[in-house]
């Protein structure tokens, strides 16, 4: 036996020699081909003798592909006749139809193996002349439908067709849905001819072939539209064409959505086809007259794709490889395999079952390309992968077994055996001389694993796995080394805390002092997170101790402590209550809702292990979005209640409520807000409130108050009653049905001049009236002032302004309160009704109007006014404005800074005879945000002004004044660092590039 399995290990070598210097596939080194490029069919133009046909094939592999091409299946005589190989490309020059037309596919070989290209078909397309014959004319009537025969000349592939009408390039238009073309026929359609379709029509035929086209057109088809020949049309007055209307459904199920606005249209087009688009399709035409249907089926046929393709594998020698290949396509496609390129069917070891390749008992010459074929009409595909059957001695060398098996006394422990080798060795184990089987404590499993339970130190020492197949036979050794179980000495006792507290669990275990010991704290079994600082978890150093800082709710549970070493664990655990505010309620409910209160029920929530000491109630109406404290009957909620009132809402208002628990350790989360529900109505109990008004016109009462907000409404069909008297009268009463309402008047045409009326007011809905208001005293309309003041003064200002005073009248209480004056004035020689007019505010009797012009004549009124009107105007007086000040700035402006000081000069301003005396200077000094004035007399023409202490600027302007006013402004702005010039506004804004 032995010496049999050593020959055979020598022939194993042997071989491998041979197949790393010649043509022997080696493992791991070489690849077999797998096609990069592959040939494609083509079709070429016949008669072009002097071109060349290139089928291309390119193979990736190492050692490097070569190449050999099949026509119909025999070989292509290469580097022969016309027959050329350019890489792997074959090239046939000038091709001709009856030696090339066929199928040709690419082989690429190396020593791994061979692999076949999908199919290319060469064919020569044609495209002969339309017959010369002339076609004889067609006629048709108008409205109706006909066709004109295209009668294609012979050609190979396929043509695609187009219709000329008259002449070259008017074709007949894709989107005229009258016209329609077949592109299997060639024939032109028509639906309803009309009169001026006559004409000349030409059938215009193109083939596209791989490297040209061609196109030809026949002779003319003449068409004559004659005009309409039925008896209907001898009036054409009335003639009607009905129009008709197209309409696509599928007949056995819903039109797909894809097919968008095309049911409504001639063609119908189904983008993406899809299997499911297969079905019966039907057109219905119709019109007011009738309707019409004619049916279609769609087949949807695919070309073969690939759902599942075997894969590259090594596999053992002896042993079964099973490969799969799926394909989808329509129709089914059919799977072929093949080796190195040579079809493989069922026999001795190989089975072939359709998508299913089975090779048992593996053999070396088994190694080699394989391919799977999907083929149906519409194509073919193919799919490659390389099989290597491996045939190898045990060897551990990758895969020892482990040399230090430590395990825990007690405990068990598992050694592996895992030698490459094919095919399968078979496996035993031995402890020093002892061949290990199974017993109660020792178990070796089929694979090679040994188990030894409930271990002891006599377990202590070598133990060896020897493999063997027919190729040879290896061993492996580890030594099992036996330490003290881990025990835990200390266990985490339970623990019982208040939220936010910290707590400490203990865990110490005693070990086998050879190994590290390691501790893992779980809660409710799943593992914590000891390393994160910012967690709530933190261990003690070195020892198993957990430390919970600010423990929450959601640290309660069963706490467990593991003490770990490589060889065993032990474990301890701990329950830990965490006591808290108590949670939500549930369940709340509101009952009994009434006018200002409601019910509420509610299910307690958990307790966190505090009894629950009280509830409060928080509401919100839908005026506020913030939550309050609810008044509730009782006061004071006990922790054992689970229903309870809610006082003092308001009616009619929506309202929505929640219930939050507390115990001695703090309120907890509220519960889920209530649904919303609304009070019941009821009558007003307030009255509204802003009672008051006054003035109008003539004979009228006008009273007003504040609107009621919503929150007293307490209903609806809300409004007001208004009532009022003169003292001593009977009260009158009004209805006044709008919440919005402010203000009632009330006329009458006895109504004397602001004489007092009581008046009172309150609030009604549907439900009752509220409570009367306060009375208030409320004037009727006033009359207008019976008398005008006297004593009328005017005094000018200056050019531009006067001054107006006068006697005040007396106060006419009886028939109103006077509320000021109004100075009216115009010019001399103006109309008086064209006089312009101001109000004083008061009762001040003086005033002064500006905005007048200079050396002019007014003449001037006063009068009085109240909430009526104005009264009769005084005696007019008049008066002459000054003369206007000179119309001319100070001119020859300069300026001189001197440390923190700048001096200002300028030139006299000099009146005109018509402009009024200049007095002195005004300058006004802009720093920042402030100003200030400097009142100079006439005898001064400069200034001297202090400088800002920063950087910044002074704006000056200076002007005359004098009787008339104001002359206009000098400005000129000065700075400590531009020292000393004659400057203007513009040229310091230039300077500094604000002014172009
Ligand atoms: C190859 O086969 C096709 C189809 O059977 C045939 O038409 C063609 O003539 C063949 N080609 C040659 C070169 O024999
Ligand atoms: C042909 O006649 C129809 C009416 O019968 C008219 O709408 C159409 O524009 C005409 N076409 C041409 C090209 O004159």
């Amino acid at each position: 036996m032995m010496e049999l399995l050593l020959c055979l290990l020598l022939l194993g070598s042997v071989v491998l020699e041979e197949a790393v210097g010649g043509d022997v596939c080696v493992s791991g080194h070489d690849s077999g081909p797998v096609f990069e490029e592959q040939p494609s069919s083509l079709i070429y133009p016949e008669g072009l003798t002097e071109g060349k046909v290139t089928l291309s094939c390119q193979a990736r592999a190492s050692p490097a592909a070569s190449y050999r091409w099949l026509l119909n299946g025999t070989e292509v005589p290469l580097g022969l006749d016309r027959y050329t190989l350019v890489a792997g490309t074959l090239v046939i020059s000038g091709p001709e139809p009856l030696r090339d037309t066929g199928s040709y596919q690419c082989l690429a070989i190396n020593r791994c193996g061979t692999i076949i290209s999908r199919a290319a078909n060469l064919k020569f397309g044609y495209l002969h002349d339309f017959p010369p014959d002339s076609r004889s004319p067609q006629t048709a009537y108008e409205g109706v439908g006909t066709f004109l025969a295209c009668q294609p000349p012979p050609h190979y592939p396929a043509l695609s067709y187009r219709w000329l009408i008259n002449e070259f390039p008017n074709f007949i238009r894709k989107d005229d849905g009258r016209w329609f073309v077949s592109q299997v026929t060639g024939n032109l359609y028509v639906a309803k001819a009309e009169p001026n379709d006559t004409g000349n029509y030409f059938c215009f035929t193109t083939i596209n072939m791989d490297i040209s086209t061609k196109s030809t057109f026949s002779k003319a088809n003449q068409l004559t539209v004659l005009p309409d020949a039925s008896p209907r049309k001898s009036t054409p007055s009335i003639k009607v064409l009905s129009q008709i209307t197209l309409r696509w459904r599928k007949a056995d199920g819903l039109m797909p959505s894809k097919a968008g606005f095309s049911v409504e249209g001639p063609t119908l087009t189904l983008p993406d086809l899809s299997f499911d688009d297969e079905g019966i399709y039907e057109c219905e035409a119709y019109n007011s007259e009738g309707s019409d249907t004619y049916q279609g089926r769609i087949n949807v046929q695919a070309q073969p794709e690939w759902l599942q393709v075997m894969s590259d594998s090594e596999v053992e020698i002896s042993s079964e490889l099973h490969w799969s290949c799926v394909a989808a396509g329509k129709p089914r496609p059919s799977i072929r395999w093949l080796r190195n390129g040579q079809p493989i069917s069922t026999q001795d070891r190989v089975e072939v079952n359709g998508a299913h390749l089975k090779i048992s008992n593996l053999a070396l010459e088994d190694s080699g390309m394989y391919q799977c074929v999907a083929e149906n009409k519409h194509g073919t595909v193919y799919s490659t992968a390389e099989l290597r059957v491996q045939v190898q001695a045990p060897d551990f060398r990758l895969n020892p077994v482990r040399r230090l098996i430590p395990a825990a006394r007690g405990g068990q422990v598992m050694i592996e055996c895992r030698p490459r080798a094919a095919p399968k060795p078979s496996l035993f184990w031995s402890r020093g001389t002892e061949l290990l089987t199974n017993s109660s404590r020792v178990t070796v499993t089929p694979d090679g694993i040994l188990w030894i339970h409930n271990i002891s130190r006599a377990d202590e020492g070598k133990y060896t796995c020897f493999a063997e197949n027919y190729l040879g036979k290896a061993n492996s050794t580890g030594h099992l080394s036996v330490r003290d179980a881990t025990k835990i000495t200390l266990a985490p006792s339970n623990a019982d805390i208040n939220q936010g507290e910290n707590v400490t669990l203990q865990c110490h275990a005693s070990h086998d002092p050879t190994m590290d010991l390691t501790f893992t704290w779980a809660l409710n079994g799943v593992l914590l997170d000891l390393e994160n600082s910012a967690g709530p978890y933190h261990r003690k150093e070195n020892i198993g101790d957990l430390l919970t800082v600010n423990a929450q709710l959601s640290q309660a549970g069963m706490y467990t402590c593991t003490a770990q070493t490589v060889v065993d664990s032990a474990s301890a655990s701990a329950k830990l209550v965490v006591r808290g505010p108590p949670g939500p309620p549930g369940g709340l409910l509101v009952k009994n809702v009434a006018e200002t209160s409601v019910e509420l029920r509610w299910s307690r929530g958990y307790d966190n292990h505090s009894p629950i000491g009280k509830y409060i109630i928080m509401g919100r109406s839908s005026l506020s979005s913030e939550w309050k404290k609810m008044r509730t009957d009782p006061v004071n909620i006990e922790g054992n209640a689970e229903s309870s009132r809610v006082m003092g809402l308001m009616p009619w208002m929506d309202y929505e409520f929640q219930v939050i628990a507390s115990n001695i350790l703090g309120s907890g989360e509220p519960s889920m807000p209530s649904h919303i529900i609304r009070t019941q109505q009821a009558a007003p109990t307030v009255a509204p409130s802003g009672l008051g008004g006054g003035g109008g016109d003539h004979h009228e009462l006008i009273m007003t108050w504040t609107p009621m907000a919503r929150e007293y409404q307490n209903g609806d069909g809300f409004g007001y009653i208004l009532a009022f008297r003169k003292k001593d009268t009977s009260w009158t009463e009004v209805r006044i049905p709008h919440v919005e309402s402010s203000r009632y008047v009330y006329y009458n045409e006895s109504l004397t001049p602001y004489s007092p009326f009581e008046v009172k007011i309150k609030a009604y809905n549907r439900r009752g009236e509220g409570p009367f208001s306060q009375i208030a005293v409320v004037h009727s309309a006033e009359e207008e002032p019976t008398v005008g003041p006297l004593n009328i003064n005017a005094t000018a200002l200056s050019a531009f302004e006067i001054q107006v005073s006068w006697e005040p009248v007396q106060q006419l209480s009886a028939s109103g309160i006077l509320r000021g004056y109004e100075i009216r004035y115009w010019r001399q020689h103006e109309r008086e009704a064209a006089a312009d007019r101001v109000r004083t505010a008061g009762l001040e009797p003086t005033a002064r109007v500006s905005g007048l012009r200079p050396s002019t004549r007014y003449h001037v009124a006063v009068l009085a006014y109240n909430s009526a009107g104005t009264g009769p105007p005084s005696p007019r007086t008049t008066v002459t404005t000054r003369k206007p000040p000179p119309n001319r700035p100070p001119g020859n402006v300069s300026w001189k800074a001197h440390g923190s000081w700048v001096t200002v000069r300028w030139d006299h301003v000099t009146a005109m005879h018509n402009e009024s005396a200049v007095l002195g200077y005004k300058v006004l000094y802009k720093h920042e945000d402030q100003a200030a004035l400097k009142f100079l007399d006439k005898a001064k023409s400069s200034v001297t002004l202090p400088l800002p202490k920063d950087n910044g600027y002074v704006v000056l302007e200076i002007r005359s004044w004098g009787e008339g006013g104001d002359g206009p402004a000098h400005e000129i702005i000065v700075s400590r660092d531009s020292g000393e010039q004659s400057a203007n506004i513009s040229d310091f804004l230039s300077d500094r590039g604000i002014l172009e």
